[in-house]
């Protein structure tokens, strides 16, 4: 056999390959970027991969509770999404928007048709391949909509490694090697859990949002392109904003001429609970919405939806993608849609996620490590603490947890300027069974932190 070949049929007890994580993770420290990180004390190698469940190269099964950063929304290699792509690939491979394919509308009708619940005006789309190409898009967009160059974005957010979705996020972890796009200023985030004191939550989301005001007012020209936020922030540590928040900066950024970008590249798809866009739990109404992720369920997809009229704005200018749009890229997001509808996953993910949590926040009453349970759906968060009084920040009690839970079996991502929040975000298809699972595997290693 081939160095690298899969066992084409393996059983539970069989090796999946012949690499070893070492032999890897010494060609990987010599070929690739040092600044591409791996999980856990010792990294975690990953030959197979099937709905909820990762296996490592020997067979041993994980639950992915981490679902490759939150993308992962119909399962690993999903029979229907698998066919789609095969399919497709077998019989039209690539073209770019040169020319005419159907794949290309489809997909696009059935996006907007799932889209619009959160504003019936948005209807035009452009596809790309990764979520920082689509906020470079929604940039660009906003700048031409409004003639205007300012923008806002949230502390503690994440939007991607390009120049602008870098100037858009807000944490120090990710903005090295600055300077970088001028004119974006960051507003607090809604971060209940760390509010300052003598605030009700709700004073507190009401201070938020009135900051985006006084920061337009004070640090800007008074006139931005756009306001740019992700609906619950994903590697900023599942912060999830109260319901006053979005419709109060909605209100401000509206009376300010800018347009309100949803960055739905880890909310979407249903991933919140019941509605198929993050920023619909706030019932506000996006000009522009980025997607990513979780709509190729691994393939390599991403998306701007907007409305007729910003999207006019563009007409004239050449924008192009040479992978955007892609037959097969086409074939995979529409073969999502229809598991997501079919399989009702977002529904799942609302029933699934709430036990979850609520699991999970019960757990509070034994372990006093976790300091707050926070999220919507399936995209919950933990926030781990050495002292629940001064709110201490726990990072070192995190990553001793990742590897208990590793070692029993189930996956967790972390996030947060501290890095002590722990992301529980798993495909939208576990079952109740997997959030025991993920509950009896997690309480497991606090106590062992203990
Ligand atoms: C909210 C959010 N926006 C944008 C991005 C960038 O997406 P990509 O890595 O596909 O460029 C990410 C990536 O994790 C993200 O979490």
């Amino acid at each position: 056999m081939a160095k690298g070949a899969v066992l084409e049929k393996p059983n539970s007890k069989d090796a999946l390959t012949d690499w070893t994580a070492e032999e890897v993770m010494e060609l990987r420290q010599k070929h690739v970027l040092p600044s591409t990180l791996t999980y856990y004390t010792k990294p975690l190698m990953i030959s197979r991969a099937e709905g909820a469940y990762l296996f490592d190269e020997k067979g041993k099964k994980y639950l992915d509770a981490f679902a490759g950063v939150v993308t992962i929304s119909i399962g690993h290699c999903h029979p229907h999404w698998v066919k789609r792509i095969q399919d497709q690939i077998a019989t039209f491979d690539h073209s770019t928007t040169l020319y005419l394919y159907p794949q290309l509308v489809e997909y696009a009708q059935k996006l907007v048709k799932m889209v619009k619940t959160a504003n019936p005006a948005l209807e035009v789309c452009f596809f790309t391949n990764s979520g920082c190409e689509a906020n470079e898009l929604a940039a660009i967009l906003s700048k031409n909509y409004t003639g205007r160059s300012e923008f806002i974005a949230l502390r503690h957010s994440f939007h991607g490694r390009t120049l602008m979705a870098m100037s858009f996020t807000g944490q120090s972890i990710w903005r090295h090697s600055t300077p970088y796009v001028f004119g974006v200023y960051h507003a607090p985030a809604n971060y209940t859990y760390r509010r300052s004191e003598g605030n009700t939550a709700k004073q507190y989301a009401q201070w938020c949002a009135e900051e985006v005001g006084e920061i337009i007012k004070y640090s800007t020209s008074g006139k931005i392109a756009a306001y740019i936020a992700e609906p619950i922030s994903g590697f900023g540590g599942v912060i999830d904003p109260e319901p006053e928040y979005f419709p109060k900066v909605y209100e401000i950024v509206k009376k300010h001429g800018g347009l309100f970008i949803a960055d739905e590249v880890q909310t979407g798809v249903g991933r919140t609970g019941k509605k198929f866009l993050g920023i619909e739990q706030w019932g506000v109404r996006p000009d522009i919405v980025t997607m990513a992720k979780g709509i190729g369920n691994g393939y390599p997809l991403g998306a701007v939806v907007t409305t007729r009229e910003i999207a006019e704005s563009m007409r004239g200018k050449v924008h192009f993608n040479t992978f955007g749009g892609s037959p097969v890229a086409m074939a995979a997001g529409l073969a999502v849609l229809e598991v997501l509808e079919k399989e009702k996953l977002s529904q799942n993910a609302f029933e699934v996620g709430g036990y979850l949590k609520d699991k999970l926040s019960k757990m509070m009453e034994k372990q006093p490590l976790i300091g707050d349970v926070r999220g919507k759906g399936l995209m919950l968060g933990v926030e781990l603490v050495k002292d629940r009084k001064t709110k201490e920040p726990a990072p070192q009690e995190l990553l001793k947890v990742m590897d208990y839970a590793k070692e029993g079996g189930v996956l967790i991502g972390k996030g947060g300027m501290s890095q002590n929040i722990i992301r529980i975000k798993p495909p939208l298809c576990v079952t109740k069974k997997d959030a025991d699972v993920i509950a009896e595997v997690l309480e497991d290693s606090f106590r062992r932190v203990k």
